[in-house]
C-alpha cells in the first residue's frame, strides 16, 4: 500500500530531509584528495547529532554505518573505511536521517579534485536524469512515467541504468511502497497522487548494467569494472507539481 502524506506530515519529512541537505552539503566541502572515507563519516554523525536527529541507515538490516561512500566502479552501499580519497575518483555519498518521526534520504555524487571528462559526463548525464524523473513526479501521472524518464535519458547518453536496485517510498519507514525502478515505460504502474513521498535514485553505470555484490556483503559493484554514479532526491508529489523535500542549497 503506498501511504499518502498530510501537509503537516510533508513538512516534517522536509525537516528530516533539510538535515541530510545539511550533511551533503558540508560532506561537499570535505571531499578532497587524501581525506579518509571514516572522517566524512565521522562529519556526518556529529551533524546529525548536534540536530537531534538519527543516522537512518545505521543498523538497517544490519547495515555497520551511517553513510555509504561508493567510489568509481562501486555502484551503491560502499562503506566507510581507512581508504583515502584521491585525485580523479568519483564518489557517491549516500545520506539519510530520522527525525521526529520521519525519514529523509538523498545521495550525490562529486568529483575528487580533477576528474576525467568521461567521469563529469557520467554524474551530469545521471543528475540530469533524476531531474527529468522529478519533472513526471506530477499527480495523474504513472510510476512508468519517471521510471522511463530515467531510462530514456541515461540510455539517449549511452549509459546503462542498474536494474538490480531500485528507489522507494519514504515517511515514517526509509522504504515504503512502490518501488521505483530506474527503467520502465511511460503511462505504465501505479497512477501519481498529491501526498505521495518519493525517493527517487538513478544508478547509472558508464558500461554494463549488471552488478555484483563483494563478498562483505554490501558493497556493489559493477561487474565489468566500469565507473557507476548515483544521485537521489526524497521528493512529494504536491498542488503545486514536485517538491524536491532534500534540496541542497
Ligand atoms: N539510499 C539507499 C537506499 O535507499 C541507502 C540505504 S543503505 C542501507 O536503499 F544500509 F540502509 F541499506
Ligand atoms: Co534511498
Amino acid at each position: 500500500m503506498v501511504i499518502l502524506k498530510l501537509l503537516d506530515e510533508i513538512e516534517r519529512a522536509r525537516a528530516s530531509n533539510r538535515i541530510v541537505a545539511e550533511v551533503l552539503n558540508r560532506l561537499r566541502e570535505k571531499v578532497k584528495p587524501g581525506v579518509r572515507t571514516k572522517d566524512l563519516e565521522k562529519i556526518a554523525e556529529r551533524i546529525v547529532e548536534k540536530k537531534g536527529a538519527k543516522p537512518a541507515f545505521k543498523g538497517y538490516h544490519g547495515y555497520p554505518h551511517s553513510l555509504c561512500i561508493s567510489i568509481n566502479e562501486v555502484v551503491v552501499h560502499g562503506m566507510p573505511s581507512e581508504r583515502l580519497l584521491k585525485e580523479g575518483d568519483i564518489v557517491g555519498l549516500d545520506f539519510g536521517a530520522y527525525y521526529k518521526g520521519f525519514f529523509g534520504d538523498a545521495t550525490i555524487t562529486l568529483p575528487v579534485g580533477r576528474v576525467s571528462e568521461k567521469a563529469l559526463r557520467l554524474m551530469q548525464v545521471t543528475e540530469q536524469s533524476l531531474y527529468a524523473a522529478i519533472a513526471q513526479a506530477v499527480e495523474g501521472n504513472r510510476l512508468g512515467d519517471i521510471s522511463a524518464a530515467v531510462q530514456s535519458t541515461v540510455e539517449n547518453a549511452g549509459y546503462s541504468v542498474v536494474r538490480d536496485f531500485v528507489g522507494h517510498g519514504i515517511g515514517k519507514s526509509l522504504h515504503e511502497e512502490p518501488q521505483i525502478p530506474n527503467f520502465g515505460k511511460k503511462g505504465r504502474g501505479i497512477e501519481l497522487k498529491n501526498g505521495m513521498i518519493l525517493a527517487i535514485e538513478p544508478m547509472v553505470n558508464e558500461g554494463k548494467y549488471e552488478v555484483q555484490v563483494l563478498p562483505d556483503g554490501w558493497t556493489v559493484i559493477t561487474k565489468d569494472g566500469s565507473l557507476s554514479a548515483h544521485f537521489e532526491h526524497s521528493v512529494a508529489i504536491t498542488d503545486n507539481g514536485p517538491d524536491i523535500l532534500s534540496k541542497l542549497d
